[in-house]
């Protein structure tokens, strides 16, 4: 996959040289560059930003180093990027979202800062490439820069080869519209608490079937909006007869 990310803070994205990213991207799953939005103004300053039409406090940034930059990166002949533009004001990112986009073969980052990209940057790149605005969640962060952290690292560990168990893929949280179960390891009591019995039974079909019930409850407890929104078909049958 091929990923660019513009951004005024390049240096933000330092730890992607580092871990399972940092393997990816040194092997060739991952072909990542960053590129410095200002290298696209022309001005002594650089800038970036302009205050809002319409008056309101903060900076917009201007679309004209936006528009250099995407014409750089997806220029017109070549098969267009997905653009993803994080912002509060994005549609909710997901785990269904992360596999949809590691299926992606180019994907391009635009990092926002102040009140945000001129709306007309997003609406012209709109006609030649498919936008995405995605928000993390319903808080306000300074910038997109630590959204795309977040999203890349939660699409890279989809890509092939980057897990080195991909069975950890399908037993994890919201795989299956489910929290994850707890998880223990040794040793089998530490200050006194001892791992579940059934864990260290042995016996698979009781374990497979405790993990179960322990995720339906972690999630009745915890997010119960996820219960709700449960696909009836995806329950087990003996969820439906308990
Ligand atoms: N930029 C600022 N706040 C954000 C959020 N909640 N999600 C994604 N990008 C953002």
């Amino acid at each position: 996959m091929r990923v660019d990310i513009v951004s005024i803070f390049p240096e933000y994205f330092a730890p992607l040289d580092l871990s399972l990213i940092g393997r990816a991207r040194a092997n060739g799953t991952l072909r990542l560059a960053v590129h410095d939005l200002r290298g696209w103004t022309h001005d002594v300053h650089r800038t970036v930003d302009d205050t809002p039409y319409g008056g309101g406090p903060g900076m917009v940034m201007r679309p004209e180093p936006w528009g250099e930059a995407l014409d750089a990166l997806a220029p017109a002949e070549l098969t267009p990027p997905r653009l993803l533009v994080p912002s509060p004001a994005g549609v909710p990112f997901t785990q269904a979202m992360a596999h949809e986009l590691a299926a992606e073969p180019h994907l391009l980052f635009a990092c926002g800062r102040y009140e945000g990209i001129d709306q007309r940057v997003l609406d012209h790149a709109a006609t030649r490439m498919p936008v995405t605005e995605v928000s993390l969640g319903d808080y306000v962060l300074f910038g997109g820069e630590v959204a795309v952290l977040v999203i890349l690292e939660a699409v890279t560990r989809l890509l092939p080869g980057v897990l080195g168990n991909a069975g950890s893929l399908a037993e994890e949280s919201h795989a299956h519209g489910l929290l994850e179960a707890p998880m223990y390891t040794k040793p089998a009591t530490w200050r006194g608490l001892p791992v579940p019995e059934v864990l260290r039974s042995g016996d698979h079909g009781r374990i497979a079937r405790w993990r179960r019930d322990e995720a339906l409850v972690r999630t009745g407890r915890r997010r119960p909006d996820m219960l709700t929104g449960l696909d009836p078909q995806r329950l087990d049958k003996r969820d439906v007869a308990a």
